[in-house]
């Protein structure tokens, strides 16, 4: 039978504005960096697309790299977007991403007009798609003009291939480049992907300030640390487990008795607060609307779930902040 989305899905999702723009994203965005690739059971990444929608995310974050083998989480969703979502298209936000190795030779990594170009004529045709929402350049790229990189998102958005473009992991300087280069462009920088949870802070301070002055919009990635800030290591490494798999991102030594501890300690103030870890660790990252949203990762529909009932409980308490603060001192 094919799929008829939830009536009720944008009764509860928040949905925040993007700095300036007119585009207004869900709080939690969906990324499929892990679990969606050719490696991976197909219907159990299905299942969680068209749940993460049903429980109104509209944000699907995908990269031209994603996998394993790179390319194949843009083909997983290109096959669920043509079996199931075709009608809501209209209804969605879909990102993509170059800046990471694709290609063998010159021209198949890092930031050129060359690479960005055919890279994602490269994704649109994975997925099926005509335009992505949302265009980033991965990361910066030494060796290539700013003005190189940003004329190629801007080209990206002339040409109707993209119709929002951002940035990933620019650190302050190039950020304040980049968002000058895109605005004599007449394409502003919509957004800005950065890395931030409770135990990554590097945005806190000049970065954050400068996507205000600039009016960009900043949607963070591994806000759970891969897992970490949740309760699936206070007790081991379980078998299912990203930190486990031979294929994740996370590696075991990242997960040491030293951070277990702290995790548990912050998991007494998440249950005082009527959270799981999880959950906390994802309001934290959305107190007082300091991002626009945040993309978590999930290897089952029931974490979405979870992770999704963090918007119940945004606020923190001067005391609760200074305590978290004191455990990841
Ligand atoms: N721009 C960039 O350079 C960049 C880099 C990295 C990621 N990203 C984006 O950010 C997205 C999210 O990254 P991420 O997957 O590392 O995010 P994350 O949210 O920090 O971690 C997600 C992982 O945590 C575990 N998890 C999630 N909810 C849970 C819960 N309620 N209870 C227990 N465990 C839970 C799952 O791992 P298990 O498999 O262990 O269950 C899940 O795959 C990516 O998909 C991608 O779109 C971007």
């Amino acid at each position: 039978m094919s799929y008829l989305a939830n009536s009720e899905r944008y009764s509860k999702m928040k949905y925040n504005r993007c700095g300036n723009s007119g585009l207004r994203l869900p709080a939690l965005s969906l990324g499929l960096w892990h679990n969606f690739g050719g490696v991976d059971t197909y219907e159990n990444g299905k299942n969680m697309v068209l749940g993460a929608f049903d429980l109104g995310i509209t944000h699907f974050d995908l990269a031209n790299n994603y996998g394993p083998p790179a390319g194949s989480a843009e083909e997983t969703f290109g096959k669920i977007l043509n079996s199931d979502l075709k009608q809501y298209r209209d209804e969605l936000i879909i990102s993509s991403k170059a800046g990471y190795y694709m290609w063998p030779g010159p021209y198949g990594d890092m930031g050129s007009k060359k690479y960005l170009v055919a890279s994602l004529d490269q994704s649109l045709k994975r997925m099926g798609l005509d335009y992505v929402d949302i265009f980033y350049s991965h990361r910066p790229d030494p060796n290539t003009p700013m003005e190189e990189t940003m004329g190629a998102l801007d080209l990206l958005v002339r040409q109707g291939k993209a119709l929002y473009v951002g940035i990933s992991s620019y650190n302050l300087e190039q950020t304040r480049e980049a968002a000058k280069i895109l605005k004599r462009l007449g394409t502003p920088c919509t957004i800005h992907q950065p890395s931030y949870s409770m135990t990554n802070r590097w945005i806190e301070g000049d970065l954050q300030n400068l996507f205000t002055q600039e009016g960009i919009g900043s949607i963070a990635f591994c806000p759970l640390a891969q897992g970490v800030l949740t309760d699936k290591y206070l007790n081991g490494i379980p078998k299912d487990s990203r930190a486990a798999s031979k294929t994740g991102a996370l590696q075991e030594n990242q997960v040491s008795q030293e951070v277990v501890n702290k995790v548990k300690a912050l998991n007494e103030i998440a249950k005082s607060r009527g959270q799981s870890m999880a959950q906390m660790a994802l309001s934290w990252n959305l107190r007082e609307d300091r991002l626009t949203s945040v993309i978590i990762g999930a290897s089952k529909v029931s974490q979405i779930e979870e992770n999704v009932k963090a918007l119940d409980n945004l606020e923190f308490s001067f005391e609760e902040l200074e305590k978290i603060d004191k455990i990841l001192e």
